[in-house]
């Protein structure tokens, strides 16, 4: 018999035999050549003694169950190469499914994550049982990396949910669910509280049900919901790919498609068959550049800055214990909320402890909803409330190891707030600012320790938003680097870091976006078509839409600072074809955006969102354009004006990693998903470099000197390079 090497066998005395998943050379279990190997040799071994076995177990040695395909080979993958990883799959694929059709009951304990390839193990066993710890997941996320499950896992899901309900479980979105929902929605079959709970309950699956068939193995099985030759689904069939385009705005994402064709067809056909279509539409979506793009910025990128690249080493780690959150508006009662969840301690103030009260019942509306849809319990609520102490006296910050500020973008205010925590807080507190325009070495000019002082600017709404845009000023130390990042991390959250500069990274490009859009609508094109080019693009939200939001007025208070600035300094300044659509909006129509009641948009009661405003046909709209628009052009000249400011700002020192660039635009300022980033845009452009290069160039001739390319990415294309880090 073949010893296998990742997989141990312990065989009880009844005849019960746990598979332990536990490759002796990585810290987690992953679908590399030796488990595909152990797996044929364990089968092999399970089918010469199918007779005698009462039972099996599938269990991992592990944190993780089991961590899923290497996508660094998948990432490799060329067209030249997609039919060996295409044979990998269906090997494996082939050994689950005899284990699946042993004649033995197969079950999965699984004891953490398991993800994509960890979940169709699962999948091919005859019942699942999962541990109930915070860390466990289950669910199918390749669709977040523009794949899709192709080892068994949208055949199995299709037959035991129905197309329709596996597409909206599990293949569509990529959910990845905790242990309780994951059991009411029917992922699992129970969840276990301890180790040996788990091993029991796998055990007592094996006793009551010796049984040992999946259900779409039994004589007579029907697809829940029907095949799709069936009338009630074919009346649906139609209108998924209408809801999918629906979703996807028109931008181009190939998985979402892919899996549906896959789930349609795969549902027609035996298992067998059903296999070779999955796997042939993955290997479509391998080979492209989408999954490429999608794997470097939300798995390699992400992954580099989580990890603290950027972190200065050699500084030990701390923890904060007390923090002061200064401001309880909308971002300070969001920030006191994030903390409090990670179990630090709060003290929320305002000018006064109502509006400090106030800034607290946003926590507690928050967590009313949690309970209600069973995220967390009373107990659970009344302990995060419990953390979160509001007021309207500075003395009451004593003790706090970090100040995070968020009161009025006010620099004056800003220093005074600083001023009177300064004198209540530990000397060495951590001085951090949520601004998103001031720059950091100003504000640094108002409190006693500079080299603590650090920017730490949130999205909105902090709760969901998980990036976090750490800035470093001028002054700011190591110590305090290290320290803010510490604190990102405690509170889960992702943080990149800039250096300082206008609008930092963030915010500075995503205006880039917005100037563009209104550019458009200045150049006298329908304002309808150009936040159809933002949709299609991939942008989430429209253009247009999210500059009401911002409020016109700040772009322009923004710029006319910028300007004033740069007379100052002797530099010059060129106007952008922006600014005049945003001044006769101002000044001749008095919309000042959503806040204004009035901008872009009509808006109804309470804020609400209306149609765009008819007067910018009016007055803005050429005629001789309607219909006429080169929409690739438009979405090109949105994404190219982010991707070449993400350029300049790694040309000047603003980022300092390109993980930075591509996990900032991904997951604070909506740059398109499929890209990867705002600068593996620039790396997965047609031609790569030269093509980006070309493209930027004819773009400056069309449109002006804001695609001139700088002079990096000139230098990199010339050499061949690509935007990496290391
Ligand atoms: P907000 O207007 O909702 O809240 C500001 C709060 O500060 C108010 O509750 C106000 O009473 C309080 N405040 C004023 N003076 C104070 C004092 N002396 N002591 C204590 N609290 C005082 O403003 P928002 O939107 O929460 O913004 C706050 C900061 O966060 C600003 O610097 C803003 O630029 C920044 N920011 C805002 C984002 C957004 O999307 N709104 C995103 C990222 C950063």
């Amino acid at each position: 018999m073949t010893e296998s090497r990742t997989i141990r066998w312990d065989e009880d005395a009844d005849h019960v035999v746990t598979l332990v998943l536990d490759d002796p050379d990585q810290s987690a279990n992953t679908m590399n050549a030796a488990f595909i190997d152990s797996l044929d040799a364990t089968v092999d071994r399970l089918e010469a003694r199918r007779d005698t076995l009462k039972g099996v177990i599938v269990a991992s040695a592990k944190k993780t169950f089991f961590a899923g395909g290497d996508l660094r080979d998948l990432i490799a993958v060329t067209p030249e190469t997609a039919g060996d990883s295409f044979e990998a799959g269906m090997r494996v694929k082939r050994a689950l499914r005899r284990m699946e059709t042993l004649g033995v009951p197969v079950v999965a304990a699984i004891n953490g994550v398991a993800l994509g390839g960890g979940y169709e193990i699962a999948l091919a066993c005859h019942h699942r049982v999962v541990l109930d710890r915070p860390a466990a997941r289950v669910g199918l996320p390749e669709v977040t990396f523009g794949l899709l499950p192709g080892g068994g896992g949208v055949t199995r899901t299709v037959r035991m949910f129905g197309v329709a309900e596996a597409l909206r479980k599990v293949l569509l979105e990529g959910r990845q669910y905790a242990p309780a929902d994951a059991l009411a929605a029917g992922l699992v079959d129970a969840v276990a509280a301890g180790q040996e709970e788990l091993i029991a309950k796998a055990r007592a699956f094996i006793d009551a049900h010796p049984e040992s068939a999946q259900p779409w193995d039994a004589r007579g099985y029907r697809i829940p919901g029907g095949t799709p030759a069936h009338p009630a689904l074919a009346a649906q069939l139609p209108a998924l790919p209408a809801v999918l385009r629906k979703k996807l705005g028109g931008a181009p994402y190939p998985a979402p498609r892919n899996i549906l064709a896959a789930a349609v067809e795969s549902a027609q056909v035996d298992v067998d068959t059903a296999f070779v279509i999955e796997a042939r539409y993955l290997t479509d979506l391998v080979t492209g550049q989408t999954a490429k793009n999608m794997i470097q910025g939300f798995f390699f990128d992400l992954q580099a800055v989580d990890s603290g690249a950027n972190r200065p080493q050699r500084i030990p780690t701390r923890t904060v214990t007390r923090v002061a959150v200064l401001g309880a508006g909308m971002m300070g009662a969001g920030i006191a909320y994030s903390c409090a969840k990670a179990g630090i301690e709060v003290v929320l103030k305002d000018v006064s402890v109502e509006a400090a009260e106030r800034g607290k019942a946003y926590s507690a509306g928050l967590l009313d909803r949690a309970v209600a849809k069973g995220r967390t319990t009373e107990a659970g609520r009344a302990a995060l409330l419990a953390r979160i102490t509001p007021t309207g006296d500075a003395h009451d910050l004593t003790g706090c190891d970090a100040v995070i500020e968020a009161v009025f973008e006010d620099p004056e205010l800003k220093g005074k707030v600083f001023l009177e925590a300064e004198g209540a807080v530990a000397a060495d507190a951590l001085l951090c600012s949520n601004t998103s325009t001031l720059p950091i070495t100003l504000l640094a000019g108002a409190v006693r320790r500079p080299k603590d002082f650090i920017g730490l600017h949130f999205f909105s709404p902090v709760d969901k938003m998980r990036l976090v845009e750490i800035v470093k000023g001028r002054e700011t130390g190591d110590e305090a680097l290290a320290r803010a990042f510490d604190l990102v991390r405690q509170i889960g959250k992702t943080p990149i870091v800039v250096n300082d500069s206008r609008g930092f990274f963030t915010s500075r490009v995503i205006g880039r976006f917005i100037d563009e859009g209104v550019a458009m609508v200045g150049e006298g094109h329908d304002p309808a078509t150009v936040e159809q080019a933002a949709a299609q693009a991939g942008y989430p939200a429209k253009v247009l839409a999210l500059m009401d939001e911002l409020t016109l007025t700040l772009p322009r208070r923004i710029r006319e600072e910028t300007r004033r600035a740069a007379e100052e300094a002797g530099e010059e300044w060129r106007p952008h074809p922006a600014d005049a659509v945003v001044d006769r909006m101002i000044d001749e129509f008095g919309r000042t955006g959503r806040s204004g009641g009035a901008g872009f948009y009509e808006y109804g009661d309470g804020g609400r969102r209306g149609r765009l405003w008819p007067g910018l046909r009016e007055h803005f709209t050429d005629p001789a354009l309607r219909g006429q628009a080169d929409l690739e052009e438009l979405k090109e000249r949105m994404l190219f004006v982010e991707a070449l400011d993400a350029v300049r700002c790694l040309e000047e020192g603003v980022l300092t990693s390109v993980a930075d660039a591509d996990v900032g635009s991904l997951l604070g300022i909506g740059f398109p998903a499929w890209t990867g980033g705002v600068l593996q845009y620039v790396n997965g452009y047609p031609g790569g470099l030269p093509g980006f290069l070309a493209r930027a160039r004819e773009l400056r001739d069309l449109h002006g000197e804001r695609f001139a390319p700088p002079e990096l990415l000139i230098r990199k294309a010339e050499r061949g390079e690509t935007f990496t880090d290391g």
